[in-house]
């Protein structure tokens, strides 16, 4: 299909009918206003960052935890790193609790803590990549941002009944969205399609009776509109073993450390391990070490990443009395809720 007649496929966007639509189905989520209403910068800020690779339900207890601890960004920009990190334990992708900081203390020191409003200023910022950028340029400041996630791009391809990857007509969907987008609540049209695209468009169930955009879908005229977008070939994730080590003292404590700022869990807490990483087993764990002995729990753990799935054999250890503490551990008292995903199923694991 050429560009023009794919743009003109949407000549007739029910836009009107879509904001109808929202006004009585758009989900309450606490980050969100309605038109005429906007919702404040910060709130925009923290959600988008929060939702990028999370999905809602896991964000909102997260999202409400951070905006009252940190009401606004001066609190954010002030807070302690590792007091922000252990509020992120859960979310995943640690990377971005990090970046959001140095955002954070940028949008201070540099912009007096009033948020660029545009996508270009915004995408300057750590940690915001074009999505993310016109996500909030266009829900908290109004602005003509392209704002294409998985669920719009999704109905956008059954809109147009596009059979190609999602992946080959980006650039395409990007076009079609600034041509459908109305100037009238710009802050409400892409969270409206991503409503619908949560509750009624989803990927295996299209439910079109209920879709306030049949009118003029060409998937809801097929037999399986579900068929589309064309789902590209899945490769198999590699897979990396690895070890964790879970050792107590007399007085309850756990060898616990900190994980190097950048990487995988990047500053979190870690109890000592190996493999997954990609790091090699240290001396100080190597079999048959004085002063260390564990047993081999019976279950093994499975922890998927973005690239690989990670499978970890899982030790309840012991230390002798007297034996140092290898360099960067300390004992501490392990509370689940601050560590990353992957070491509390080990935790969890060790306690069976
Ligand atoms: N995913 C990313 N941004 C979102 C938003 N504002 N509302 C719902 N889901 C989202």
């Amino acid at each position: 299909m050429t560009k023009i007649s794919l743009l003109s496929q949407f000549d007739s966007f029910p836009a009107s009918t879509l904001f109808s639509w929202y006004d009585t189905h758009a989900r309450s989520l606490p980050w969100r206003a309605i038109s005429p209403e906007m919702a404040p910068a910060y709130h925009v800020f923290l959600s988008e960052l929060m939702l990028q690779q999370t999905g809602v339900t896991t964000v909102i207890p997260y999202f409400n935890q951070f905006i009252t601890r940190w009401p606004d960004i001066h609190a954010l920009a002030g807070a302690d790193d590792d007091a922000v990190l252990a509020a992120w334990a859960g979310l995943g992708y640690y990377a971005r609790a990090r970046n959001m900081l140095k955002a954070a203390r940028q949008i201070v020191s540099s912009y007096a803590g009033s948020f660029p409003e545009t996508p270009e200023d915004l995408q300057k910022l750590p940690g915001i990549g074009p999505y993310t950028a016109g996500a909030i340029a266009a829900i908290a400041f109004a602005r003509p941002a392209i704002v294409l996630d998985g669920n719009i791009e999704r109905i956008l391809v059954r809109y147009a009944g596009i059979d190609e990857e999602v992946r080959a007509v980006k650039p395409a969907l990007k076009e079609i969205y600034q041509h459908i987008c109305p100037e009238k609540r710009r802050p409400d049209f892409p969270q409206a399609l991503m409503d619908v695209g949560a509750g009624v468009c989803q990927p295996r169930r299209t439910n079109c009776g209920h879709c306030p955009l049949r009118t003029g879908c060409k998937a809801a005229t097929l037999k399986d509109p579900a068929s589309l977008p064309v789902r590209p070939q899945k490769k198999a994730k590699p897979v990396r073993q690895g070890a964790v080590y879970i050792i107590r003292n007399q007085r309850g404590e756990v060898l616990l450390g900190k994980r190097p700022d950048k990487g995988l869990l990047g500053g979190m807490l870690t109890f000592p391990s190996h493999g997954w990483d990609g790091s090699a087993c240290p001396e100080w764990l190597a079999d048959g070490m004085s002063g260390f002995h564990w047993r081999k729990e019976q279950f093994e753990i499975r922890h998927v990443f973005t690239h690989f799935t990670a499978i970890i054999t899982v030790y309840d250890g012991k230390i002798e009395p007297g034996v140092k503490v290898p360099d960067g551990y300390s004992w501490q008292l392990c509370s689940p809720d601050k560590l990353p995903s992957l070491m509390a199923k080990c935790y969890q694991a060790a306690q069976i």
